[in-house]
């Protein structure tokens, strides 16, 4: 899987989404031999850069953080097909600028009018940039070339703002061209989920109702916002993650086995689960939010969220969000999904544990009672990559006690193949128009249809309950599962 001759054009090249996953991850691809000898980057942006500069921009983002080695050859390769087109978003004169820059490429590196380009840009600039790829001839495809758009998350910030959205998108290019970036799906272990659910004979016979007593999708962060105040403050970790990463975790955990791997049967199962999801009755009993306050995480001593650089110190903006949904098909009825996500919790962690019912009956002595006999597989999405199952055995000595133990499978240890990046893989498929990776408009809209009945609930609440960084969330939180006689898991 090598990409054919093209390039990759950036809007918003000089963000952090860039500098921190983007560039990186073009050159590990570079280094991994799997973009073509001609590719060039194109870096759009307001800055007064040359190419050369861009250039230095783009050498000190890959050092800091490429995951293969840095090696000076590979760069000049990528490097000689850097180019930087300055302007702002508004401009058409840099819009003719970057067309004639294409065409340059196009003639000296043979990128032969396949172009793609990736909009790392706020959903407020989404609607301007496609007008000028429009209105600069950049959107439409010669014969025989492809011209792909890459956009990124939050798509809108409720079902009305994303379907506008997409209408504006989808009036300069072709819905197939069009790549919505959620870099969860690009996770090895989340692919991995596919491979366990569907290569394997013993876990689809249990994966329901009959055995499965709830699943539990955690995303935590054991960081703040930083400096994505801007960004955050107003938007929420709902909207942040729930929206998109979370829901997708749901939907390929609950989602019955497609016909086939392609984008078009991917989706038909996805959809269909996400369209049985049903919200609890009472939302106050069965979401909670909180807001990190100022403590320790670790060693560190850190601010709360009202103390952050760049927020509201009267924000009522959510830092951790919990839900229940529960899904109305005969495979999941009475089994609820618990999605959960924070920031400035005890430590990073994303897994989704599928846990069982106890066994019915114990003839035997245990040390730990209350659990035993609840297996569990849980599904280490980051950052331990692996799977674990959880299941009861006899504690060495004379007695038949048992006790539960882990098993852990490990990517280190069971593979040499180093994973790539999310983004690596994301990349990839959008320069080789490899689709199943990336959401539909319809999981995107069924999504917001999910959240946004939360989010309105939730805009007639006042100040989210407070939780000291480090800890595991709110008290809310575990109230919530404790009213359905559950506890959230330690990870
Ligand atoms: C992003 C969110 O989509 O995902 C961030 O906007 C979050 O708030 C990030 O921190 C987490 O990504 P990962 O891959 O580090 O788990």
């Amino acid at each position: 899987r090598i990409a054919g001759p093209c390039s990759l054009v950036i809007f918003g090249v000089t963000g952090d989404l860039a500098k921190k996953k983007l560039l990186p991850a073009v050159y590990d691809l570079t280094n991994r031999g799997l973009l073509p000898a001609g590719f060039a980057l194109i870096g759009f942006g307001r800055r007064d850069w040359t190419d050369e500069h861009f250039a230095k921009y783009v050498e000190e983002c890959v050092r800091a953080r490429c995951r293969t080695p840095f090696n000076e050859a590979t760069f000049a390769q990528l490097a000689s097909g850097l180019r930087f087109v300055s302007g702002a978003f508004d401009d058409s004169e840099a819009f003719t600028r970057l067309s004639n820059t294409v065409s340059d490429l196009d003639r000296d590196r043979g990128t032969r009018g396949n172009h793609a380009f990736y909009m790392s840009v706020p959903p407020s600039a989404f609607p301007v940039v496609s007008r000028q790829l429009a209105a600069s001839g950049l959107a439409k495809s010669p014969e025989g070339a492809w011209r792909r758009v890459v956009i990124e998350k939050p798509f809108g910030h409720d079902l009305a703002s994303a379907q506008e959205l997409d209408r504006v998108v989808s009036e300069v290019f072709d819905p197939n061209s069009v790549f919505r970036i959620d870099h969860y799906l690009g996770k090895e272990t989340v692919q991995n989920l596919l491979a366990l659910r569907f290569a394997n004979m013993m876990f689809e016979p249990v994966w329901n109702a009959n055995y499965v007593d709830h699943v539990q999708i955690t995303m935590a962060e054991d960081f703040g916002i930083g400096s994505r105040a801007g960004y955050f403050d107003g938007i929420g970790i709902a909207r942040d993650v729930i929206q998109n990463h979370l829901l997708q975790l749901f939907a390929l955990t609950a989602m019955e086995e497609p016909v086939s791997f392609s984008a078009a049967d991917l989706a038909a199962e996805k959809t269909k689960v996400l369209s049985a999801v049903r919200l609890p009755k009472d939302l106050s009993h069965h979401t909670a939010r909180g807001q990190y306050s100022g403590g320790w995480q670790g060693s560190e001593k850190v601010v709360g969220y009202l103390e952050e650089r760049g927020v509201d110190p009267k924000s009522t903006t959510e830092t951790y969000a919990a839900v229940r949904l529960d899904v109305d098909t005969r495979r999941w009825a009475g089994v609820p999904f618990y999605l959960r996500t924070g920031k400035r919790l005890g430590k990073r962690v994303s897994e989704i544990a599928v846990m069982f019912k106890r066994a019915p009956h114990l003839p035997f002595e245990t040390t730990a009672t209350r659990e035993l006999g609840s297996n569990a597989v849980v599904i280490r999405v980051q950052p331990d990559e692996g799977v674990t199952l959880r299941f009861g055995a006899k504690v060495p000595g004379t007695a038949m006690e048992v006790r539960d133990v882990n098993m852990d499978f490990s990517y280190g240890s069971s593979f040499t193949e180093s994973s790539p990046e999310a983004y690596e893989r994301l990349i990839l498929d959008v320069l080789l128009g490899d689709p199943p990776l990336f959401p539909t408009t319809k999981e995107v809209d069924l999504s917001w249809q999910i959240l946004d009945p939360i989010e309105e609930y939730w805009a007639t609440l006042g100040q989210p309950q407070q939780y000291r960084a480090g800890t595991w969330g709110p008290a809310e939180a575990d109230e919530m599962l404790a009213a359905d006689g559950r506890a959230w898991r330690l990870p």
